[in-house]
């Protein structure tokens, strides 16, 4: 009886001891290892590290893809540290496009909330999956996977994009490409492009070489 007693207390006393961890608010000041951010002091977070009200306003997509990703991911929403998850907007302008890309670190689902998106993905195996998606459609990205969105409306469309990563990164095909100071001879070595091609993507994306 006695050592029942004393080992439903000791029970007590571990949960109410046991350190379960809610969540892991980033604390961007800290810095950041594969496994995310280290954590703010739980005593000093507040609601508003749960709530990111940066995806109100369109993204400026007075650009030369005429379109904007704005990402909610760790760095810019430290609250889904840790926690696996993460969403971003899409806007594109009539004929604004997201180029090719992947996100190393994540699967996608997108959701078009406004105008039409014509996305897709190429599989490992080269496959092409491409659908022209109307408003309230999902459509599943893998990880890894080089994808695109193209606006397939004449007015502007919006999209709303959630990650199975904090941090799901983002690599624009072209970009990596064209936009760095990489030679253009082995540029066009690795991508059987000619040297005009190459020099005057460069000079369009910003690369130099
Ligand atoms: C959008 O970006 C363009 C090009 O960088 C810039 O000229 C313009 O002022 C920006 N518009 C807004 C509303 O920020």
């Amino acid at each position: 009886m006695l050592h029942t007693i004393f080992f439903l207390s000791s029970l007590l006393i571990i949960s109410s001891h046991a350190s379960v961890q809610d969540f892991c608010v980033g604390d961007l000041k800290a810095p950041e290892g594969p496994a995310g951010y280290s954590c703010k002091k739980p005593s000093l977070v507040t609601v508003d590290d749960f709530v990111f009200t940066g995806l109100r306003a369109a993204g400026n997509t007075s650009n030369i893809i005429k379109a904007a990703v704005s990402p909610a991911f760790a760095a810019q929403f430290p609250g889904v540290n840790g926690l696996g998850i993460s969403v971003a907007r899409l806007d594109l302008a009539p004929n604004g496009v997201i180029p090719m890309h992947t996100h190393p670190g994540a699967s996608e689902l997108l959701v078009v909330t406004q105008g039409s998106i014509l996305a897709g993905f190429v599989s490992s195996a080269n496959d092409v999956y491409l659908k022209k998606l109307k408003r309230g459609d999902v459509m599943l990205f893998p990880q890894g996977l080089l994808h695109f969105q193209i606006n397939s409306a004449g007015v502007n469309s919006i999209a709303f994009v959630s990650f199975g990563s904090p941090s799901p990164g983002l690599q624009i095909l072209d970009f990596a490409l064209f936009a760095n100071d990489l030679p253009s001879k082995l540029v066009e070595k690795t991508t059987f492009l000619d040297d005009a091609t190459v020099k005057a993507l460069k000079a369009v994306l910003g690369g130099t070489g």
